[in-house]
């Protein structure tokens, strides 16, 4: 019995050490949706309730987020993926800093086969398109339609 016990132990931690290092197209689609990353960099994703159509998938966003910092853009992640390496994107995750919205402080807790998922993942999705529009700096006009984040006080 307990011999038993150990043997199912032993093969459910071996399961969940193999899950977790596995790097795969399907994991780096799974990842591209519980990080978030379509809500912001796939244009219409949140519209739809999470029914992504593939064809503009992290293909960057053409409405920009304004606020003290500027205006900024999701960008076109397949062609930033597409510009680098496997290696260099795994130490991108690791070191990335962006301005607001992006929450580039939570992709330094990508373990390095979920970033080479996502990689793989991102290469995968095709034509690359157009790239999202340029930064606005502060204090300069966007042309583009954009969402204001400043926060309001109570009337
Ligand atoms: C709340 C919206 C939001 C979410 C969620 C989000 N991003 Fe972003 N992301 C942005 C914005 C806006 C920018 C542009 C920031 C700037 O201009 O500095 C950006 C920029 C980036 C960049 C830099 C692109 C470049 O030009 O080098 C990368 C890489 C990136 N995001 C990856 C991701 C990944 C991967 C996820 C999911 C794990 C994610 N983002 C989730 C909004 C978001």
């Amino acid at each position: 019995m307990l011999k038993t016990i150990l043997v199912l132990a032993a093969g459910l931690l071996t399961g969940a050490a193999t899950a977790q290092e596995t790097v795969s197209l399907d994991e780096g689609s799974r990842i591209a949706r519980i990080g978030g990353c379509h809500d912001c960099h796939t244009p219409g994703f949140g519209e739809a309730n999470g029914d992504l159509d593939p064809s503009v998938a992290l293909i960057g966003s053409p409405v920009g987020y304004q606020g003290p910092w500027g205006t900024t853009y999701a960008a076109n992640l397949r062609l930033v993926a597409g510009d680098m390496s496997e290696d260099d994107w795994v130490e991108y995750m690791a070191t990335i800093q962006s301005r607001p919205p992006m929450p580039w402080f939570n992709l330094h807790y990508m373990t390095e086969s979920e970033s080479r998922s996502l990689y793989q993942y991102i290469v995968s999705l095709g034509d690359q398109g157009e790239p999202a529009p340029e930064y606005v700096p502060p204090g300069e006009t966007a042309t583009t339609p954009f969402l204001v984040f400043v926060p309001q006080m109570p009337q």
